[in-house]
């Protein structure tokens, strides 16, 4: 029986990109004797270009009953005038509440290569590898009440979380820690938010059910610098919906791209898997984007959705192998020369 990926290349970049990461899965795939059917669906710009909704119930429906989701971007200068309901973004923020993808994992590492367009000490960063585990679900994305007042004079947003909501991530990230360096980290403001206090007290409960993981807690002022000046230190780091959301684009910097960044969002259906970057609207159709957040997002849909660990690993050892070889996209080429994005797939399926 074929396993049924989704696909929802969406706007700017991101048909190029998921375009890229399909030849990759499929290549692996065959290897693997492992059957892949895919489906392809509109969300957001591509969708209202359609007509339709920025995210159309069909792609709704596919998506959480397919094994698995694999998302390019969403967002274009075209539909940027749209209120917040019907822009682009809330197709995709409507489709992780859709699926119940409550853990937003976010690798960052160092990929060897890349130092060219690093703002950092070579030695700072040399074997860096981190995963921020952002909560998707919650907060202030989500919270009530929210809205601007009938005069314009004022907006409101409500940080807002539940034990349950704090459990869930949370265990996530213990038992992700367990499969790595055993440390993790947890980010909040408890010095003066109640949302954190909270978070931090079932945090600090739930670490009794994994004696083998140190935990250790910081406040996310801190923990911006920290993360940057001591990289090394780190292993896993939780986060609520949107420190998680600014920290795992700082810890970006250490990939030197956003372009190398991928994501997997989990809960108990399907996973959500698409690259950290944008759409990025001024790059799209001219084969120059970098394609590696993407690939390297259908690697973790391998090991999380497919449980397929080999092959996730496999797709990753190639694209770091290419960097590695100076196979590299304009964004992480610093002055030496740059190929585009279907070479640089071509390069990485050579190598796998
Ligand atoms: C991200 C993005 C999204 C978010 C936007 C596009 C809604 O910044 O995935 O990090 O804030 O979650
Ligand atoms: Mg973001």
């Amino acid at each position: 029986m074929s396993l049924r990926i989704v696909l929802l290349p969406g706007d700017g970049v991101g048909p190029e990109v998921v375009d890229a990461a399909r030849t990759v899965l499929t290549t692996v795939a065959t290897r693997d004797g492992l059957s892949l059917a895919f489906d392809t669906h509109p969300i957001g710009g591509a969708a209202l270009d359609l007509g339709l909704p920025s995210l159309p119930d069909a792609t709704r429906d596919a998506c959480v009953a397919a094994d698995a989701v694999l998302l390019g971007a969403v967002g274009t200068p075209k539909w940027d005038h749209l209120p917040r309901e019907t822009r682009c973004e809330t197709g995709l923020l409507r489709l992780r509440q859709a699926m119940g993808v409550f853990a937003n994992l976010r690798p960052a590492r160092h990929w060897p290569g890349t130092e060219d367009s690093l703002p950092f000490k070579p030695e700072r960063i040399d074997g860096v590898d981190m995963i921020v585990v952002r909560e998707l679900l919650g907060g202030l994305y989500f919270g009530e009440p929210r809205g601007v007042a009938a005069d314009g004079q004022s907006g409101v947003n409500t940080m807002r979380y539940t034990v349950p909501e704090i459990e869930r991530v949370a265990r996530v990230a213990f038992e992700l820690a367990q499969g790595r360096q055993k440390k993790l980290t947890s980010i909040d403001k408890a010095n003066v938010l109640e949302a954190s206090q909270v978070w931090r007290a079932t945090v600090t409960r739930l670490a009794a059910d994994y004696p083998d993981v140190t935990l250790s807690h910081l406040y996310v002022d801190a923990a911006s610098m920290l993360l940057i000046q001591y990289p090394k230190d780190f292993d896993v780091v939780v986060a609520e919906n949107l420190f998680g959301d600014i920290l795992s684009d700082e810890v970006g910097a250490i990939a030197g791209s956003l372009g190398l960044l991928p994501s997997a969002s989990l809960g108990a259906g399907p996973g959500l898997y698409e690259p950290v970057h944008g759409s990025a609207p001024t790059l799209a159709g001219k084969d120059v984007a970098n394609p590696a957040g993407t690939i390297l997002s259908a690697a973790l849909l391998l090991r999380h959705s497919l449980k397929r660990e080999a092959a996730a690993a496999r797709i990753e050892r190639a694209v770091e192998q290419a960097i590695r070889e100076g196979v590299r996209t304009v964004d992480v080429a610093g002055a030496g020369p740059s190929v585009g994005c279907r070479a640089f797939t071509e390069a990485v399926l050579a190598r796998l």
